[in-house]
């Protein structure tokens, strides 16, 4: 099993490129199968949860090539419209197939995605949405089995909770439902907006996408486009979390720095100076940092869940005390008990955390347990004194593309062995 080697305290200096989006990519690989013919997707990263997307669409019949980045799909050979439980365990997000195959096809059957290491990740919001859209869903034992016996059309749907996965799905079978679907309480993120920028490439009639208020005229069919993926702003912002926790100066090049709003702020109050060029965001950090009175995780523009590890690790050894309020998921700590080990000062009660800023922090044996958490001990043991080791290499390498390549090239002594 292969695992990281890192020898802490090098600064971080240079310029780093930032990757495409994962979140934005596996939505827009799934809304790719409503178009008759090719769709190429540029900057698509290089993933595991990309390669799972593409077994689930080979799978499904479509014709799939993915090189450089560059991602072509052809779904005119779909002939299935079901996703065995052997490729959904392998990726629990491919729930956002349900709406394009129910779209495509008109009937959908998968196994209950399940929870993961950060929480139950119920669907109850992507299938009662389905629903008002005129799908009609049965349980059996543990495989959904969707239908449209009258078609799928238009409808108002109230999010009770602005779910990403939700609001995507909606979007997506909403494209080709007969008539016009309102979602409010419509999830904001950026990976929302390149969604409808890519389905309206396709054909699709999408307004509103970045407002709580999205509007869809459903269309008879759809095209294949091209499209190039925005950058992903959580491996923006934790690139940004490793040049802060090393007193390091880093400029990001193809970032959106809009994107990144909540997550500059803190950095701002943590002491670091931010400077915005362009597409570029360049960050200088100070030896030691203040730290973050409060970083409380909500809903986009809010402060993104997904950089609430990497942030608190880069906070292990500020000056001061931080509040961390994880509103989004249930179970988002799991970086914790690794961070203790290297020598931080973290009570964890429930959704709240509280963290001491240590003086330092040393190297130790430690092991991821979800994606994010994984980012955050490479944070971590990159401001360490000494050495440490990280395995769990698998949850890393789902959501960020040779990230211990980038950080090598930024001066940090980190191999993968
Ligand atoms: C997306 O997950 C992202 N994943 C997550 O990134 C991200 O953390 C999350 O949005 C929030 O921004 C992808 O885009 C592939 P949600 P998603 O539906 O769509 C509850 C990462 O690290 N909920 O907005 O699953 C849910 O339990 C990953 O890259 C319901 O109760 O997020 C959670 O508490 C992790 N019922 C909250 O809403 C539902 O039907 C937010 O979930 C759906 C969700």
């Amino acid at each position: 099993m292969s695992r990281l080697v890192i020898n802490g305290t090098k600064r971080l200096k240079g310029s780093a490129r930032v990757q495409g989006s994962k979140n934005s990519a596996l939505p827009i690989l799934a809304a790719a199968i409503l178009c008759r013919g090719e769709s190429v997707i540029h900057n698509c990263p290089e993933l595991s949860d990309v390669r799972g997307t593409i077994n689930i669409l080979r799978y499904l019949g479509c014709d799939v090539g993915f090189s450089g980045g560059t991602l072509v799909c052809d779904s005119s050979g779909l002939t299935k419209n079901y996703i065995p439980n052997s490729l959904m365990r392998e990726m629990r997000s491919s729930i956002i197939f349900l709406g394009a195959l129910l779209a495509r096809t008109g009937s959908a059957s998968m196994c209950f995605p399940g929870g993961c290491e950060i929480g139950p990740r119920p669907i109850d919001l992507h299938l009662k949405a389905l629903e008002a859209l005129g799908a009609e869903i049965c349980d059996d034992c543990g495989v959904f089995r969707c239908t449209a016996p009258e078609g799928l059309h238009g409808a108002k749907i109230a999010l009770s909770f602005p779910s990403v996965g939700a609001t995507e799905n909606v979007m997506i079978c909403a494209s080709l439902a007969e008539g016009t679907t309102i979602i409010t309480n419509a999830a904001r993120e950026p990976e929302i907006c390149d969604l409808a920028d890519f389905l309206n490439g396709c054909g699709a009639d999408i307004s509103g996408a970045g407002d709580s208020t999205i509007v869809i005229e459903g269309k008879s069919s759809l095209r294949g486009c091209c499209h190039t993926v925005i950058p992903d702003r959580i491996a923006a912002a934790t690139l940004l979390s490793c040049c802060a926790a090393t007193g390091g100066r880093v400029t990001l090049t193809s970032a959106i720095p809009s994107h990144l709003g909540a997550v500059l702020s803190i950095l701002e109050e943590c002491g670091c100076d931010v400077d915005i060029m362009g597409g570029c965001v360049t960050l200088d950090a100070p030896n030691r940092l203040c730290a973050p009175k409060v970083v409380r995780t909500m809903p986009y523009p809010g402060f993104p869940t997904d950089a609430q590890a990497p942030v608190m690790a880069m906070a292990a050894k500020s000056r001061g005390t931080t509040l961390f309020i994880e509103n989004i998921f249930e179970n988002r700590y799991l970086h914790v008990s690794g961070l203790l080990r290297m020598g931080a000062n973290i009570k964890v009660e429930g959704r709240v955390a509280v963290l001491q800023g240590a003086r330092c922090l040393h190297g130790a044996d430690v092991a991821a347990m979800d994606l994010r958490g994984a980012a955050a001990l490479i944070t971590a043991a990159l401001g360490a004194q000494g050495r440490t080791t990280l395995e769990g290499l698998r949850y890393l390498d789902r959501g960020y593309e040779c990230l211990e390549a980038t950080l090598s090239e930024l001066g940090a002594d980190v191999k993968r062995i």
